[in-house]
């Protein structure tokens, strides 16, 4: 079985004392840390770059997850990776070619990771499922967090998983948005094993706990692994 991962994202912790809400995060169990980078063009917000990324990457000892949510990313994916990324996933709505995205991204010894937008079907996926490391499931749409998990992305979970697994990939599906102690357990039913959370840890008094918290409600016993 696909092993559950945790993956904070970091777009909720306090900017101003980031090395100390990842470490935070790491103590209770963190396996990646998920890191939005935002343009004020592909979506609303701007976030952070690359200096930055640079400098967790200093404080960090588990993988960077970067999720590009930004216009022509192959500009930048080089200097990402780089910077310390090891996992990059790109939006299959703001890249015109995306083979070659991909391809760009293992090149430079990345894992390579589409994302779908809650309204973008899952059969986007179709020919390029076979190449992809990763699958990112939006159950929100992107651009903030804190956001509610929008329903339908259960549905969504199993059509991805479907696709990949016509063309005979095992690559695990990530899912990013309102995901919570509530719903881990059936988002993780339907499919998805990478799971994001931002405002459900970060926005807690005690992200380490929180983190804890949120393996316990993944796992299927309900019982998770021991503190
Ligand atoms: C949204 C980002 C998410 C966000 C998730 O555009 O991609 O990673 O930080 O945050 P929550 O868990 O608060 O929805
Ligand atoms: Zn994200």
């Amino acid at each position: 079985m696909t092993p559950i991962q945790i993956a904070p994202s970091i777009l909720s912790a306090d900017f101003a004392a980031l090395g100390r809400d990842i470490a935070a995060a790491e103590r209770g169990g963190a396996d990646l840390i998920h890191v939005d980078v935002m343009d004020g063009h592909f979506v609303p917000n701007i976030t952070i770059g690359i200096p930055v990324v640079r400098a967790i990457k200093r404080v960090a000892t588990r993988p960077l997850d970067v999720h590009l949510m930004i216009e022509e990313p192959d500009r930048y994916i080089e200097g990402f990776v780089d910077a310390g990324a090891a996992m990059v996933s790109v939006h299959v709505e703001a890249v015109p070619h995306l083979h070659r995205t991909v391809q760009l991204i293992k090149s430079l010894g990345a894992k390579a990771g589409v994302v779908l937008n809650p309204s973008t079907p899952a059969g986007a996926l179709e020919d390029i499922a076979g190449d992809v490391d990763f699958v990112l499931v939006m159950s929100v749409n992107p651009g903030f967090g804190g956001q509610e998990f929008i329903t339908h992305s259960l549905t969504k979970l199993q059509r991805v998983r479907e696709v990949l697994d016509r063309a005979g990939s095992t690559a695990p599906i990530e899912i990013d948005g309102g995901i919570d102690v509530d719903n881990v357990a059936a988002v993780v039913s339907a499919g998805a094993s990478i799971l994001v959370a931002g405002n459900a840890i970060f926005g807690s008094a005690d992200p380490e706990r929180a983190t804890r918290a949120l393996r316990a409600a993944a796992s299927p016993s309900g019982a998770g692994l021991p503190a």
